[in-house]
């Protein structure tokens, strides 16, 4: 479709003719049949509920097509309006728009929903299952015309993927307000939001996808690239680096694809299942993962020949991770570094496939018998953990990689907890992530060049580089080694490949190196060094968006951790501090009801009023998840945040006093 039809096919929002039924499309991946959660009742209300975004004249034909659709799928997608043209990032100039920063987040939604990016685009699920950014393509249509039509001085409200509305605001406000599958706390169950998002009236809006954030799994290469550096820093010998050492570890869809890359960035082997052949092929055409068996005793032979030569290498069982863990415990092998990333926020609906079923016949079973797949998945995690607990004995470090890997297990009843009740393993968050990053600040940055070219993100990694080189000149010791491995990183993130869809580069940074980039960014946009628009943001999952026990918050231990009051008041900060967009999330990685994260994005036209919004809501954005982890008394965020209110005056934060170990156990000697 050319651009001029492109246009026009936006401004149109849901056309008043009827487009022709669309074919099931089966050379994509979609996604599982959702589970019949609807009595007859709801059943029609869904379908009232989906037949308000069309002309009565055309309810006669969409009543029973999308009552079909509800039937066969679980949801009713509206797949007949699924657009003709490519939805990508095209460059932003492409997207019709009366507002720069309308255009720029088309651009953003766009890229959420390419073929190349998203996980089951037709059923508009970006990663993890079901991490939508819309219910239907009805949402999408129109989402699409009201950003193309709204000027700078309008907000659009958008429910759960359903636009509200353009209401009046101002320059200064967020150009979209994104809230997703936020309900009443008492009706947060798993089995509330199946219904809920049958009924059309909510959806799981992950981290980054339905706030339209997700910059393919280099997002998360980086991340994980410093996870498996920092893992492999904590065996005993750990400053030999990876280079020999096994890492196993399962997933090969929108974020656990990245583990084979990064593991291979950081010079270890690694060895990876997937049960799902198209996630296998997809990856491996990609060239994400190098190498593709069906056979554990070949994968074993191939395995030791790295170990011996030293390779850093990513092999992937395309079958279940169980049976790749039961071979390498009955044979023990050595294995140094262990995790898991299937989707287990989500395990009765696709998210964890149990060991002894066949692909096809676990989506079956999920639907046709809920009950009996529950019991299947809960014996096969029994069944995982058992063998991950015997090569744990013989000196593998394993973590739980934020995907409710060990909450779902102990419910399962396997064997994850020691006496005193609290996981045998760490998280992550818990002793990498959160004492090494965020506590002192780091966390994803990320940034988009809107012009869609290379050569433009190529500048981008050049300042970004700069000005950490500059930074190191007079960091403290303390943050030295992070800085280190990020300028590494963006040093080689170009050779690495790391681009799918979108101009997009992610750099885990400070307050300070965020600030300085994205002022730099701005500065270039304004000299015509960077050719358009760059778009920041960030994963949901850093510093102070995101409260999650079981995750970005797993180290917070003076029993706040089961709160949300930072998540909500960051996405509160940034949008009266100059965020372009917003968004905040029930559900996210750990799955519905476990989490409440919030994001933003900001566009960096080169002019006065990006320069004073980055420097405005950046500070916030990452000094109140700080404040609010020194005032949990994490002794790194103790020593960041004195270093920000020396140098910021008017940062004032209450500090805490720390109590004598003594004096508390003295108060209860019997
Ligand atoms: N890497 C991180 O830092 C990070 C961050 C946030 C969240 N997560 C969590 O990691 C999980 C995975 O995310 P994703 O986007 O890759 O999800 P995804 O659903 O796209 O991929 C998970 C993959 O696991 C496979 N799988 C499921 N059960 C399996 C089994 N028993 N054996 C082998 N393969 C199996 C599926 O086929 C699928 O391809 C999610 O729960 C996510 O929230 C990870």
């Amino acid at each position: 479709m050319n651009i001029n039809n492109f246009k026009k096919a936006v401004l149109q929002g849901i056309p008043l003719d009827l487009p022709k039924p669309k074919p099931f499309d089966t050379t994509i991946s979609h996604a599982p049949v959702r589970k019949d959660s609807l009595n007859e009742r709801e059943k029609k209300l869904a379908l009232r509920n989906a037949l308000r975004y069309f002309d009565p004249k055309h309810h006669k034909v969409l009543a029973p097509e999308f009552a079909e659709e509800l039937k066969k799928y679980g949801r009713i997608y509206m797949y007949r309006f699924r657009p003709d043209y490519k939805i990508s990032a095209r460059k932003i100039d492409d997207y019709p728009h009366k507002s720069v920063q309308a255009a720029a987040i088309m651009l953003m939604l766009s890229n959420n929903l390419d073929d190349a990016v998203a996980q089951h685009p037709h059923e508009l699920i970006t990663y993890g299952g079901n991490g939508a950014v819309f219910q239907n393509w009805a949402q999408y249509l129109l989402t699409m015309k009201y950003l193309a039509e709204m000027a700078d001085d309008q907000t659009l409200a958008m429910y759960s993927g359903h636009p509200m509305g353009l209401f009046p605001s101002h320059k200064d406000a967020p150009r979209v307000v994104i809230t997703n599958g936020l309900v009443i706390p008492n009706y947060s169950k798993s089995d509330d939001w199946e219904k809920f998002n049958a009924l059309g009236v909510s959806q799981y809006g992950q981290m980054t996808a339905g706030s339209f954030m997700y910059i393919g799994p280099q997002g998360i290469v980086h991340g994980t690239t410093i996870t498996i550096l920092n893992a492999g820093r904590k065996l005993p010998d750990g400053e030999n680096g990876l280079g020999g050492k096994v890492f196993v570890t399962s997933g090969l869809g929108g974020m656990s694809g990245a583990q084979p890359k990064a593991c291979v960035i950081a010079g270890a082997i690694c060895v990876i299942a997937d049960v799902n052949s198209k996630a296998v092929e997809k990856r491996h055409a990609q060239g994400w993962v190098d190498e593709v068996y069906t056979d554990l005793d070949e994968l074993r032979i191939r395995l030791e020949k790295a170990r011996k030569n030293k390779e850093a290498v990513s092999i992937a069982y395309k079958g279940n991770i169980v049976e790749l863990w039961e071979k390498f415990a009955d044979k023990n092998i050595k294995i140094e570094l262990g995790s898991d990333q299937t989707s287990l926020h989500n395990p009765w609906s696709g998210g964890y496939y149990p060991v002894g079923l066949s692909f096809e016949e676990a989506n079956k079973m999920m639907v046709d018998d809920p009950d009996r797949f529950k019991l299947e998945v809960q014996k096969s995690l029994i069944r995982q953990v058992n063998a991950i607990n015997r090569l744990t004995k013989n000196g593998m470090y394993f973590w739980d990689y934020g995907n409710a890997f060990l909450l779902e297990s102990s419910r399962a009843g396997a064997d994850v907890m020691k006496e005193d009740g609290t996981f045998k393993y760490p998280s992550y968050v818990e002793d990498i992530m959160g004492p090494m990053c965020f506590d002192f600040g780091f966390g994803p940055f990320r940034w988009v060049c809107t012009s869609s070219k290379p050569e433009d993100l190529a500048t981008t990694d050049e300042i970004a580089a700069e000005v950490i080189e500059n930074m190191l000149k007079d960091s403290p010791k303390e943050i030295k080694q992070q800085l280190n491995d990020n300028l590494l990183w963006v040093k080689s993130a170009a050779d690495n490949k790391l681009v799918v869809g979108s101009q997009a580069r992610i750099l885990y940074a400070d307050c300070e190196g965020r600030t300085r980039i994205a002022e730099a960014f701005n500065k270039a946009v304004k000299e015509e060094r960077i050719s358009a628009p760059v778009v920041l943001g960030r994963d949901h999952h850093d510093v102070s968006g995101t409260d999650s026990p079981y995750r970005e918050t797993a180290n917070i231990y003076d029993g706040s951790s089961f709160t949300a009051d930072m998540a909500i008041q960051n996405v509160i900060g940034d949008s009266f501090r100059g965020a372009t967009w917003v968004s905040i999330h029930n559900g996210g990685g750990v799955g519905w009801g476990e989490v409440i994260n919030g994001g933003f994005g900001m566009v960096l036209d080169g002019s006065d009023d990006s320069d004073r919004r980055l420097k405005s809501m950046l500070y916030w954005d990452v000094n109140n998840g700080i404040a609010r982890r020194s005032w949990a008394r994490n002794k790194e965020a103790v020593f960041s945040i004195k270093r920000a209110m020396k140098s910021e005056p008017k940062l004032k934060v209450t500090l805490a006093n720390i109590a004598d170990d003594d004096i508390i156990e003295g108060c209860f000697k019997k």
